[in-house]
C-alpha cells in the first residue's frame, strides 16, 4: 500500500470481529517498526501491555463490572472544545441509528469501550510517571506508527482514552507496575464490515486552521 493510503485508510474501528484472531506475525512486524518512532534523548517512553486470549476475556469481564457498578467520570472537554465531541458523536450515533435522545442506546454503544470493541487484542499504553509532556508526545508518535503499520497489513484500530479511566482495574489485570502511568487503551484486530459506524470518514480542518505560515 502506498503511504498516502495508508494514511488516508487508517481510521478508528469500533466494532471489531472477536473470533478473527490477529496473527502474531502482523502485530511483531508492526511493532518492530512502530518502535522506530522518534522519542525525546530516545528514551523510547512508550509501555504497552497486549492481551489476548484468556488474559484478554479477563480484562474485558473486570473492565465491564467495575463500569457498571462506578460509572466513568464525566471526561468532558473545556468549553472552548466541547462542540466537537458533540460533533463527533453526532456522526458516530447518527451511523449506528442512535437517536440523539435514546440515553439508553447512547450508554450501550459507549458500553463497548469498555470491552474494548469485542477486538481479540486489547491494550493499554503507559509511560514511566517520572516522565512529561515532551515524553508523552513520544508515545504519541509510537502509537501513530504503530497504527499506520497495522493499517498497512490489513488490520484494525481503536485508540481509547474510557479504558485508562479504570487505572487500577487494568493495573491489576495486566501486572502493571506502580511506576508506569496508564494513558489510554488500545483494541487491534479485524473490523466488523456490518457495522455501519466503523466506514465513517470523521472530518478534518483545512490546515490554515492549525498551521500558520510566517515568512517576515
Ligand atoms: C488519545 C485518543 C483517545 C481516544 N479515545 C477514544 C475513546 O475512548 N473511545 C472512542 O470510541 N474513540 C476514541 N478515540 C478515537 C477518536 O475519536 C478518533 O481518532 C477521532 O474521532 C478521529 O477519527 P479517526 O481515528 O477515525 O480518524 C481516541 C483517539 C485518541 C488519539
Amino acid at each position: 500500500m502506498d503511504f498516502d493510503d495508508v494514511v488516508l485508510r487508517r481510521h478508528s474501528s469500533r466494532m471489531f470481529l472477536p473470533d478473527k484472531p490477529v496473527p502474531q506475525e502482523l502485530l511483531q512486524e508492526a511493532l518492530i517498526l512502530a518502535m522506530r518512532a522518534p522519542s525525546n534523548s530516545n528514551v523510547q517512553p512508550w509501555r504497552v501491555f497486549l492481551a489476548s486470549g484468556a488474559r484478554r476475556v479477563r480484562l474485558g469481564a473486570a473492565l465491564a463490572k467495575q463500569v457498571r457498578t462506578t460509572p466513568p467520570p464525566n471526561l468532558g472537554l473545556p468549553d472552548s472544545h466541547s462542540h466537537l465531541r458533540r460533533e463527533l458523536g453526532a456522526l458516530l450515533y447518527g451511523a449506528m441509528g442512535v437517536a440523539r435522545d435514546d440515553s439508553e442506546g447512547r450508554w450501550t454503544a459507549q458500553l463497548r469501550n469498555w470491552d474494548f470493541f469485542h477486538a481479540p487484542v486489547a491494550g493499554i499504553v503507559c509511560m514511566h510517571r517520572d516522565l512529561g509532556l515532551p515524553d508523552a508526545i513520544g508515545v504519541g508518535m509510537f502509537l501513530q506508527t504503530l497504527l499506520l503499520a497495522l493499517t498497512e497489513r490489513g488490520l484494525d484500530s481503536c485508540v481509547q482514552v474510557s479504558t485508562a479511566l479504570y487505572p487500577d482495574v487494568v493495573r491489576e489485570q495486566l501486572d502493571i507496575p506502580d511506576e508506569l502511568t496508564v494513558l489510554c487503551g488500545i483494541c487491534i484486530g479485524y473490523a466488523d464490515p456490518a457495522f455501519p459506524a466503523n466506514s465513517i470518514n470523521t472530518p478534518r480542518n483545512p490546515v490554515t486552521a492549525n498551521v500558520v505560515f510566517l515568512e517576515d
